[in-house]
């Protein structure tokens, strides 16, 4: 029928339990670390922010990306087929289907406008390598990225690079392309990204950096805030975008998924922390604005790098950073989208990336036109890019995520999860717990406040 496979394709596997968790730290360590994460905290003042962030991520996060890893080593396959084959095989409906096509196209949505913003910072590891930022003012800063922003040509070009490094891992396979990048790319993230933070150390703002992350002022604390971090808990995660699931199809039984989801977790969001401790000390030591929004990076950082000494080295360093992060970020933002193509389709996986990468690449020129030539452009009142920012993580995330917490823990057989869990008593009751309730009121609370 319609959802029968190729018999004679063979299903990647990652090489290791090492090499399957670097690839899914990989994927959750991105643009929303480096680039998101410090801007919101920025946005919504300091500590406050931090602190519910990291408990969304403990009882929101870690339950669901578990649920996924769980759903995707049953199913084996792309996340449509496999949430199908997992329904049926419970005598469930068809429908929790939509769990796996709203994923992937969630994840086909963001890629397209989450390539445009990896341009940004190609674009920025250029102008870094080319001394624009040495002795730069505050209004030539600003002058530099909205120039960027109106040049539909420029932005094409960036965004156009950034889509084919995407395609050219992904087309190398699972354990010889994405697993084989993100060995080697996240170390080297790792290495810069502490180099900043001990530079941060240098710059005689250290100690406020760390009182505007960790010394909260909870009368900063409202419903906006709360959701805000609720949210971004979800994206940094990559959850409820079939990423996860199509990851976990890709293991063996012999992966504890429980410490897995603690490890991945706990690097996510010790990187999103270091990334605070290496850019607001530079923010403070030079009188930046913190609340500057999505400009913070590609504004503020520049100016700072075009003051200090070392400054060229270190912004160098730092846009080649943001760019390791992005890309193996938006390798595993493609998987699910190939992953389909390539197990309902007559194609194999070369030619399945490059139709999911034109695709993808083709609707993100419809996103950076909306910066310049479209801006004009409206749906709902809102321009393209802001509609696939909107659409995904106000809508399809929070229900896909959803979706995917609600079957396992309410419609899978529960002595297989527990056993699949590799959990006692004591821990399933924990996992019972934050799995039925804690989990899904909080993600329905998101969802509810951005209807
Ligand atoms: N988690 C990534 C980040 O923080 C973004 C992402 C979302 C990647 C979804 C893959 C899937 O930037
Ligand atoms: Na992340």
């Amino acid at each position: 029928g319609a959802l029968a496979m190729d018999a004679t394709k063979v299903h990647d596997h990652w090489s290791s339990r090492l090499g399957f968790i670097i690839a899914a730290v990989g994927s959750a360590v991105g643009l929303g670390n480096i680039w998101k994460f410090p801007y919101m905290v920025g946005q919504s003042g300091g500590a406050a922010f931090v602190l519910v962030y990291l408990g969304c991520i403990a009882l929101i996060g870690l339950p669901i990306i578990i649920a996924e890893w769980l759903i995707g080593r049953r199913g084996q396959k792309n996340p449509v087929n496999t949430m199908a084959e997992l329904a049926k095989k419970n005598g469930r409906g068809r429908g929790w289907m939509l769990v796996g096509a709203g994923g992937t196209l969630a994840a086909f949505l963001i890629l397209s406008f989450y390539s445009v913003i990896g341009g940004w910072a190609l674009s920025y590891l250029a102008e870094a390598g080319a001394g624009s930022f040495s002795g730069i003012g505050k209004d030539a800063a600003a002058a530099l990225f909205s120039g960027l922003l109106a040049s539909p040509a420029r932005l094409l070009a960036w965004h156009s690079v950034f889509m084919l490094l995407t395609v050219g891992v992904v087309a190398m396979g699972v354990s010889g392309g994405l697993e084989r990048a993100t060995k080697l790319l996240m170390p080297a993230l790792g290495v810069i990204l502490l180099g900043m933070v001990g530079y941060g150390m240098t710059t005689g703002s250290f100690g406020a950096a760390v009182d505007y992350l960790f010394t909260p002022d909870w009368s900063k604390l409202d419903s906006t805030v709360v959701l805000a971090a609720l949210g971004h808990a979800f994206f940094t995660l990559s959850l409820g975008m079939g990423v996860m699931i199509a990851y976990g199809s890709y293991l063996g039984q012999d992966i504890n998924l429980v410490r897995a989801a603690g490890t991945v977790a706990v690097a996510d969001t010790t990187i999103a922390l270091c990334a605070g401790l290496a850019i607001f000390p530079i923010v403070f030591a030079n009188g930046l604005d913190p609340a500057s929004g999505p400009g913070l990076v590609f504004v503020t950082l520049p100016l700072a790098f075009g003051k200090i000494a070392g400054g060229l080295v270190l912004g160098v360093l730092f846009f080649a950073l943001l760019i390791f992060a992005a890309l193996t970020s938006s390798i595993s933002l493609l998987e699910p989208v190939v992953e389909l193509l390539e197990e309902r389709t007559p194609m194999g996986r070369v030619a399945s990336t490059v139709v999911a990468g034109v695709a993808t690449w083709a609707l993100g020129v419809a996103a950076l036109l909306s910066f310049n030539a479209w801006s004009e452009v409206l749906i709902f009142g809102q321009n393209i890019f802001d509609l696939l920012d909107k659409l995904t993580s106000k809508f399809l995330l929070p229900a896909c995520g959803l979706g995917a917490i609600v079957f396992v823990a309410w419609f899978l057989d529960r002595e297989g999860v527990r056993q699949d869990l590799g959990l006692g008593r004591a821990g399933f009751s924990v996992w019972n717990v934050l799995a039925r309730y804690v989990a899904p009121a909080g993600v329905i609370a998101v969802f509810w406040h951005s209807l």
